[in-house]
C-alpha cells in the first residue's frame, strides 16, 4: 500500500472544462454522473490545480509546492492539502490510480454545495453555477459564446431563424483561429449551433480542438446525420451537452414542420446514439399552435427512447426581423394550458448579451448574441480581442442595464416574465423596450390562481 504522499494525481481533463479566471479557476463538471457541475477555485487551490495540471504530481510534491505557495504554511498545511486532494478526487476534478484508498483514508470535511473546500480556509456553502456568471458579467468577459459553424442545412423547418444562403462560412484554420482566441480571453462555455454542424465534415476535429482548450462545449443539431461512429466520437470528446429539437410527437406532424420524411425518426435515433453512449442528451421540444396538442405522445416517444427534453414556447422573428416565425405561437388558450400541466413556466434569466455573452455568425460576424444581430466587427479583418476593445456599438451598448429597461420598472409581473432583450430589439427595433409576447405570457400566468400553478422544477 502506498504511502499518502506518494499517492499520485491528474487533472481529469477529459472530464472537465475550466478557465483560470484572474486568480480563480472555474471549473464545469461534464460527466452527467458526477456529483456537482460547477465549482470554484479560491487563489490557492487554482494554484494548486495548475501544479498538477502541469504533469501528474505526488501528493508529498504537492504539499511541498503548497509551502512555497505559503510560505511553510504550518503544521495544519499537509492535512489541508491532502484534504483538498480528497475532494477534489471525490468531486472527479483530478483522477488518481489509488483512488479508492484516497476514499477510504483522507479524512473528508465537509464541502457544502458539493464545492471542494478552499486548501487555505473554511469551505463556504455558496452557488458557484451564480457566482461564476456574475464574475463573467461583472468582469465583461466573454465567458459563454455561441458559434454558427455554417447556415447550411438538410432540414427547413417552418420556423428557422438561420438563412439557408449557399455556405459562406469560416474555414477549419479561422475557426480554430477563434476558439484559441476565446481560450485567451477567459471564454469557458461554447455552443457550436447552425443551420446544421454536422454538414461540416471537420466537426468532429472543431470540437476536439476545443476540448483540448478545455471548454465546455454544447452542440445545438437536428442530430439526423449522427451516426454509430459520430455518436462515438462525441462520447470520447465529452461535450457538456447535446440538444435535438422536436417538434411533434408524430411523424407527420414533426416531419410537416421540418419538410424532411424520415426527419423525427432520424433525430429521435441520433439522441439515442449519444444517449447510449452516455451523453447528456437535452432535447427541446418547441411547442407551436399547430403541436402542442401531443404532448403525451412527445413525452411518450421521449421516454421510450430514453431521452430527457425540456419544452419552450418561445418563437421569434427571424434574424432578418421576418416575423413569420411568430405565426406558431400559441394561442392563449393553449398558452394556460401548458404552464397548467407543467410544460412551460415562465422565468426570469439575467440577459448577458454583449456583455458575457457573444454570438459568432458563420461568415465570422460578431454579435452581442443569438438574437441581437447587431454588428460588433467581423473576424475575418479583426481579431475578437480588438473587436471587444474597439466597438463603439459596444461600447454603447454596455451603457445600457438591459436587466433593468425603464418601461418595465414598476411592473408587478416581472419575476414570471421571460422577457429578453433581443427579442425585443427583434419585435420593436430597441433592446430597452417592454417585450409585447413577454407580456403576454407573463399576464397569462398571472391569471392562473397559485394553488394551480405546477411546481417549479
Ligand atoms: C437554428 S437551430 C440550429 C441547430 C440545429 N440545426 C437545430 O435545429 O437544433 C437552433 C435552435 O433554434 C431554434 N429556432 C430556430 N428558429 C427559431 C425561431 N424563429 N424562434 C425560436 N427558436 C428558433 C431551433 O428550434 C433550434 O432549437
Ligand atoms: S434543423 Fe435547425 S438550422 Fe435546420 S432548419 Fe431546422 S431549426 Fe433551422
Ligand atoms: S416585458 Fe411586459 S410583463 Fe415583462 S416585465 Fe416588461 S412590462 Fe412586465
Amino acid at each position: 500500500m502506498p504511502d499518502l504522499l506518494d499517492v499520485r494525481f491528474s487533472v481529469n481533463s477529459r472530464e472537465n472544462a475550466y478557465r483560470r479566471i484572474q486568480d480563480e479557476m472555474f471549473i464545469r463538471g461534464l460527466n452527467p454522473r458526477a456529483p456537482s457541475r460547477y465549482h470554484v477555485l479560491d487563489g490557492f487551490g487554482a494554484a494548486v490545480f495548475e501544479f498538477v495540471e502541469e504533469k501528474p504530481r505526488a501528493a508529498g510534491e504537492v504539499v511541498a509546492h503548497a509551502r512555497k505557495l505559503k510560505g511553510d504554511g504550518g503544521a495544519e498545511l499537509e492535512a489541508d492539502v491532502l484534504d483538498f486532494l480528497y475532494h477534489m478526487v471525490r468531486l472527479g476534478l483530478f483522477n488518481s490510480p489509488d483512488r479508492d484508498l484516497i476514499l477510504d483514508k483522507l479524512s473528508p470535511r465537509p464541502a457544502p454545495g458539493g464545492e471542494p473546500p478552499a486548501a487555505d480556509g473554511e469551505a463556504e456553502a455558496f452557488d458557484a453555477c451564480n457566482y461564476m456568471y456574475g464574475r463573467a458579467y461583472e468582469l465583461m468577459l466573454p465567458f459563454k459564446v455561441d458559434i454558427e459553424v455554417t447556415y447550411a442545412c438538410n432540414l427547413r423547418c417552418r420556423h428557422c431563424y438561420a438563412a439557408h444562403e449557399p455556405p459562406k462560412h469560416l474555414a477549419t484554420s479561422e475557426v480554430v483561429s477563434l476558439l484559441d482566441q476565446l481560450a485567451e480571453l477567459g471564454c469557458l462555455e461554447l455552443v457550436f449551433t447552425g443551420g446544421e454542424m454536422f454538414l461540416r465534415p471537420d466537426m468532429l476535429d472543431l470540437i476536439a480542438h476545443a476540448r483540448r482548450l478545455n471548454f465546455a462545449v454544447t452542440l445545438l443539431t437536428n442530430a439526423t446525420l449522427i451516426t454509430p461512429d459520430i455518436a462515438s466520437g462525441l462520447a470520447e470528446l465529452m461535450p457538456e451537452h447535446v440538444s435535438a429539437s422536436i417538434y411533434g410527437g408524430r411523424p407527420e406532424t414533426h416531419d410537416a414542420f421540418t419538410g424532411v420524411e424520415g426527419s423525427l425518426e432520424r433525430t429521435v435515433t441520433g439522441a439515442r446514439l449519444c444517449a447510449e453512449r452516455g451523453l447528456r442528451v437535452l432535447n427541446t421540444y418547441v411547442l407551436t399552435n399547430e403541436n402542442c396538442h401531443e404532448r403525451h405522445l412527445v413525452r411518450r416517444l421521449m421516454a421510450d427512447n430514453g431521452l430527457d427534453y425540456k419544452s419552450t414556447v418561445l418563437l421569434f422573428p427571424r434574424t432578418d426581423m421576418d416575423p413569420s416565425p411568430m405565426d406558431y405561437r400559441l394561442t392563449d388558450e393553449q398558452l394556460r394550458e401548458v404552464m397548467l400541466d407543467g410544460s412551460f413556466t415562465p422565468i426570469r434569466t439575467r440577459c448577458n448579451s454583449g456583455r458575457s455573452r457573444f454570438r459568432v455568425a458563420p461568415d465570422g460576424t460578431v454579435h452581442p448574441c443569438e438574437l441581437m444581430r447587431l454588428t460588433l466587427g467581423s473576424l475575418r479583418r479583426l481579431d475578437f480581442r480588438t473587436i471587444l476593445e474597439t466597438s463603439t456599438l459596444l461600447k454603447d451598448l454596455r451603457q445600457k442595464d438591459f436587466n433593468n429597461p425603464p418601461e418595465c420598472a414598476e411592473c408587478e409581473k416581472w419575476r414570471n416574465c421571460p422577457r429578453c432583450s433581443g427579442v425585443a430589439f427583434l419585435e420593436t427595433g430597441d433592446p430597452m423596450r417592454r417585450w409585447p409576447e413577454g407580456c403576454r405570457i407573463a399576464t397569462i400566468y398571472a391569471s392562473i390562481p397559485e394553488p394551480q400553478r405546477p411546481r417549479r422544477r
